[in-house]
C-alpha cells in the first residue's frame, strides 16, 4: 500500500531517495518523507502532504546531504493523511523508522510505551515502533539485536526500514507480511518495498523472505532467518525493461497499459501452448499429476482480478464442464467454507501482495483444499511463494492504478486453465482446445484491431462529460466484462457506475433510467444476442440513451438515442478478452475529459496490502 526506499551509500543518497518515491508513487500517495543521516552528524527529516513532487519541492528548497537515508510514500490507515502521520517517525533525535502494513496491537503498546515517558506526536502505529525500538535499545544497543527483539512484540503485517544516527553505517530493515528487497550496488546498497524503485541504480536485488531482518552496510550485508539464524539469500538479477516505469509517449500511464496488451498477451501466451493444446506444465512440475483429479473450482479475488475470476467461472463449466464458484477474498476468509472434496484453489492477483486474497490463500491451506494455483503478475510474490502450483501472468509492471493489461492477462490465464483442465479430465469437447488455441494465437491482432477503434471511443466519451450515473449491462460471461467496465469508468472517472445482467434491468434499475443515465451494453453476437436487444428496448422505451458495443455480424444499427459501436467479430468464448479493450479506452477517455487523476484517483492504492 505504501512505499519504502532506502539507501546507504558514498554519495549523496536524496535524489536516489526521491527517484525511488517517484517510481513507488503509485502505491500509496497521500503523504510523503524522508530521513538522511547528514554530513552535520544528525538526522533530518523532510515530510509533506500530497504528492511525492511536494516533498522534493521541500527538498530543493532546503537541501539535505548525506550518505544514509530512508524514506516512504503513505497511504494513510492510522490516522489522516497530515504532515505529523508522515513518515519517517522520530524517537527522539536519533532514531527513524518508516513502516509498511499495520500493527495490530499499537494501542497497547502506546499506553505501554506513554506509561515509560515516551510522548507521542502521531496517530499512527508506526510511532509505537520506533519508541519501542528505542526504549529496547536501552538495554541492547546493538540496533540489530535490538530491532529483532522489538519485531518479536509487534502483531500484525510489516515492512520496516530503520536508520540511527548513532550507528550511522547502517539501515536495518524487518519483513513480516510486507515485501521489502535490498538492491545491491558496488560499495553501496539499497532497501525498497518494490524492485521497481531501485531500477535506477541496480538490477541485482535480494529478496526478503517472511521473518527476515537484514543489516545492511555499504560493502555488507547480514540476513537473519525467522529463527535468528544468519541465512544466505539469493542474488537476483532482474531482466525486465527498465523503460517499464516510464510512460513513453504516452500521455499516461494507464493509456500506456491499455496499448500495451497484444504484446503482453502474446508473451503471457509464450511457450504455453503446443501445436493443437495448452501445455500443462506451465502450471508447474506438479500441474501433471493434480490436474486430474481436479473436480471443482474455487476461485478468490479482489477487485478487477475478481472480475477475471468471474468470466472464468463461465469458461470453466461451459467448455471444461467443472463447477466453480467465485468469490471476493475479503469474504471467503471470513465465512466458513464448506470444501467440496478435489477442490483447486485459484487466487488471482496482480500484485501477489493484496492482504485478503493472501489471507484467503492462508485460510484454504487449512481448509482440505486439493492444491493451491495462483495466478499472478508478480513471480516473488508471497501469493505465488505460497501456492503449490503458479501461472504467470507476464503483463509486466502495472503503474495505473486501475487495473487494464493485468485484467486481460489473466483472462488469458485462465483460458489457459480452463483448456488444460478440460483435457487431462477428458470433459472438454473435441476440437475445442485445438480451435481456441489457434484462436488464442490470433488474439493480439485482435486486440491491435479493437486499440484502432481508439479515436471513435474518444468521441463516443463526450456523451458521459456531463453525467453523473451510468448503467452497464451484459449477459452471460459478457456480465464480468461490463461489471469491469463499470467499475474502470467509477475508479477514474468518478462517475457513478453499476452493472447488471441485462436480464435483471426490470426488476429495479430500470426505474433509474432516463435520459441523464447513458447505459453501456456489450453485445457479442451469441445466442443471447436476442434477448439483450429486448432488454435494450426496455432502455429506449424509458428514454434511455444506449451505447452498444456490437459484434459487427450482429445486425444491430444506429438509430436514435442508440450509439452502436461494431467491434470486429471474434469466437464467443474469447469475447470478453476483446470487449474489454473499448470499455478500458472509454473510461480513459471521460475521466481525460473530466480532468481527474487518471493514474492515481483519488483515495485508491494499487496494492492493497492491509486489510
Ligand atoms: C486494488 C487495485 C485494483 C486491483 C485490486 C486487487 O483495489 O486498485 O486495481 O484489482 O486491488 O489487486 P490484486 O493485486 O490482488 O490484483
Amino acid at each position: 500500500m505504501c512505499g519504502i526506499v532506502g539507501a546507504v551509500a558514498e554519495r549523496n543518497i536524496t535524489t536516489i531517495l526521491i527517484e525511488g518515491l517517484k517510481r513507488l508513487e503509485y502505491r500509496g500517495y497521500d503523504s510523503a518523507g524522508l530521513a538522511v543521516f547528514t554530513q552535520q552528524g544528525h538526522l533530518e527529516r523532510r515530510r509533506r502532504i500530497g504528492k511525492v513532487s511536494e516533498l522534493e519541492a521541500a527538498v530543493a528548497a532546503e537541501p539535505l546531504v548525506g550518505n544514509l537515508g530512508i524514506a516512504h510514500t503513505r497511504w494513510a490507515t492510522h490516522g489522516a493523511p497530515t504532515e505529523g502521520n508522515a513518515h519517517p517517525h522520530f524517537s527522539g533525535h536519533d532514531l527513524a523508522v518508516v513502516h509498511n502494513g499495520i500493527i495490530e496491537n499499537h494501542d497497547v503498546l502506546r499506553e505501554q510505551l506513554k506509561g515509560l515517558g515516551y510522548v507521542f506526536t502521531s496517530q499512527t502505529d508506526t510511532e509505537v515502533i520506533v519508541h519501542l525500538l528505542h526504549h529496547t535499545l536501552k538495554s541492547l544497543p546493538d540496533l540489530a539485536d535490538a530491532l529483532k527483539a522489538t519485531v518479536k512484540q509487534l502483531h500484525g503485517a510489516y515492512g520496516l526500514a530503520v536508520i540511527s544516527a548513532s550507528q550511522p553505517d547502517r539501515l536495518l530493515a524487518a519483513r513480516s507480511g510486507s515485501p521489502l528487497v535490498i538492491g545491491l550496488g558496488h560499495g553501496e546498497n539499497f532497501l525498497a518495498s518494490d524492485q521497481l524503485a531501485l531500477r535506477q541504480v541496480t538490477d541485482r536485488f535480494m529478496y526478503l523472505e517472511e521473518g527476515d531482518i537484514a543489516e545492511i552496510r555499504r560493502d555488507q550485508i547480514t540476513i537473519w532467518a525467522v529463527d535468528g539464524q544468519p541465512v544466505q539469500r539469493e542474488a537476483v538479477q532482474y531482466h525486465e525493461g527498465a523503460e517499464a516505469a516510464d510512460k513513453g509517449h504516452y500521455r499516461h500511464f494507464m493509456l500506456k497499459e491499455i496499448h500495451e496488451q497484444p504484446t503482453v498477451v502474446q508473451r503471457t501466451l509464450e511457450d504455453r501452448l503446443g501445436s493443437d493444446h495448452v501445455l500443462v506444465q506451465a502450471f508447474g512440475p506438479k500441474a501433471a499429476e493434480l490436474f486430474p483429479k481436479v473436480r471443482n473450482v474455487q476461485i478468490v479475488a479482489c477487485g478487477t482480478s475478481y472480475h477475471a475470476g468471474m468470466v472464468a467461472r463461465y469458461w470453466l463449466e461451459e467448455l471444461a464442464g467443472i463447477p466453480c464458484q467465485v468469490e471476493v477474498a475479503s469474504e471467503f476468509r471470513y465465512r466458513k467454507v464448506v470444501v467440496q472434496p478435489d477442490t483447486l484453489f485459484v487466487s488471482i492477483s496482480q500484485s501477489g501482495e493484496t492482504a485478503d486474497t493472501l489471507a484467503a490463500l492462508r485460510n484454504a491451506k487449512e481448509l482440505g483444499f486439493l492444491a493451491s494455483l495462483a495466478i499472478c503478475n508478480v513471480g516473488i510474490s508471497s501469493l505465488v511463494r505460497e501456492s503449490d502450483l503458479t501461472l504467470l501472468t507476464r503483463a509486466g509492471p502495472e503503474i495505473g492504478v486501475a487495473s487494464t493489461k493485468a485484467f486481460t492477462t489473466q483472462l488469458v490465464s485462465l483460458m489457459l486453465l480452463t483448456l488444460s483442465l478440460g483435457r487431462v479430465r477428458g470433459t472438454l469437447p473435441a476440437g475445442v482446445e485445438a480451435e481456441l488455441v489457434e484462436q488464442l494465437r490470433r488474439l493480439p491482432v485482435r486486440l491491435g484491431e479493437a486499440l484502432a477503434m481508439d479515436a471513435t471511443i474518444e468521441k463516443t466519451s463526450e456523451l458521459f462529460a456531463d453525467k453523473h450515473h451510468t448503467l452497464f449491462l451484459g449477459r452471460g460471461a459478457q456480465f464480468p466484462v461490463a461489471m469491469e467496465g463499470a467499475l474502470k469508468l467509477k475508479e477514474i472517472s468518478y462517475i457513478h457506475a453499476e452493472a447488471y445482467p441485462a436480464g435483471e434491468l426490470k426488476h429495479g434499475p430500470l426505474a433509474l433510467v432516463d435520459a441523464d443515465m447513458p447505459v453501456v451494453t456489450v453485445a457479442p453476437n451469441n445466442e443471447l444476442l436476442e434477448k439483450l436487444k429486448s432488454n435494450l428496448q426496455e432502455v429506449r422505451a424509458r428514454g434511455g440513451e444506449l451505447i452498444v458495443f456490437a459484434d459487427e455480424k450482429a445486425g444491430m444499427s444506429n438509430g436514435e438515442g442508440t450509439h452502436v459501436i461494431a467491434m470486429p467479430h471474434i469466437i464467443d468464448a474469447l469475447a470478453p478478452i476483446l470487449y474489454t479493450i473499448p470499455l478500458q479506452l472509454l473510461s480513459y477517455y471521460v475521466a481525460v475529459l473530466k480532468g481527474t487523476d487518471v493514474d492515481q484517483p483519488r483515495n485508491l492504492a494499487k496494492s492493497v496490502t492491509v486489510e
